[in-house]
């Protein structure tokens, strides 16, 4: 942890890579430990083209009751001291694989969204966006004037990501003299190779309770959760640049 510490404070350059554990503590699932998403539903069927272009209605009502959930929650301590991190280092980038939006609520600004989001449902043939509010989309609009379908904004299993947030995530990584891998298992690419395949300098810490696919090629492990472990590393990286300034 010391070692963490020390680079964060000289660092110039901060990268963050999130994953779903981070808004474990905000009553969200993950998608493949226990309770997790993917364990009790089928990935192909409502996170594909072709699930929702079999069954629209079924892939919504789905993601209708995600959006409601992320409506309900609230950031957690992990979310606001990344926030905070943010005001103290020169060059900082979050990339969230999380389409919840609470990076976001919790104050954090330079964000690549590399999977999505869903406060926003966006049409299948002329890409015209509409805004979604706390319920999701109702079942009753899901055709759009031009004749296309409205979907959620978010990548699917299958689809590319787009284009420009994955170049800003890869330079973000490069030019990083820290990578911070929090709440994600690391299996799903190409956000997956950020922190291992994209960072040309940086020390790389994990902040996951459990071991990952890439805990074994990283510098620093803190077997911890994001909510207990953030807090305290940006407090002692805050009080140390108070002490310099
Ligand atoms: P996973 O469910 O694969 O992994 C969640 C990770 O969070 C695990 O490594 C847990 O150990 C860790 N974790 C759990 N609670 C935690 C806590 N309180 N603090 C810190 N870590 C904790 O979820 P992701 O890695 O986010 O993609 O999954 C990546 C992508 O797969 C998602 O963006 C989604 C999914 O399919 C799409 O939907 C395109």
């Amino acid at each position: 942890m010391e070692d963490l510490l020390s680079r964060l404070r000289s660092a110039r350059s901060v990268f963050v890579l999130t994953g779903s554990g981070i808004s474990a503590e905000s009553g969200l699932p993950t998608f493949r430990g226990v309770g997790g998403l993917w364990r009790t539903h089928r990935v192909e069927e409502l996170a594909s083209p072709e699930g929702f272009g079999r069954d629209p209605h079924l892939v919504w009502t789905w993601y209708n009751e995600r959006k409601a959930a992320h409506h309900r929650a609230k950031p957690n301590a992990g979310h606001y001291a990344l926030a905070q991190l943010e005001t103290t280092i020169a060059d900082f980038t979050l990339c969230t694989q999380n389409v919840d939006s609470l990076h976001l609520r919790a104050g954090s600004r330079n964000i690549i969204e590399l999977h999505g989001n869903l406060r926003e449902a966006r049409c299948t043939r002329c890409d015209v966006r509409r805004p979604l509010d706390g319920a999701g989309l109702p079942l009753d609009e899901l055709h759009h004037s031009c004749g296309g379908l409205f979907r959620p904004n978010i990548v699917w299993f299958g689809e590319p990501l787009p284009r420009a947030p994955w170049r800003r995530a890869r330079v973000g990584a490069a030019q990083a003299d820290v990578i911070l891998v929090v709440g994600t298992s690391a299996v799903v690419y190409p956000a997956a190779s950020l922190a291992t395949r994209y960072s040309a300098k940086a020390y790389i810490a994990e902040i996951n309770p459990e071991d990952t696919a890439i805990s074994g090629r990283v510098d620093c492990v803190i077997r911890e959760t994001a909510a207990s472990a953030l807090p305290k590393i940006v407090k002692a990286v805050s009080l140390n640049s108070r002490a310099d300034g």
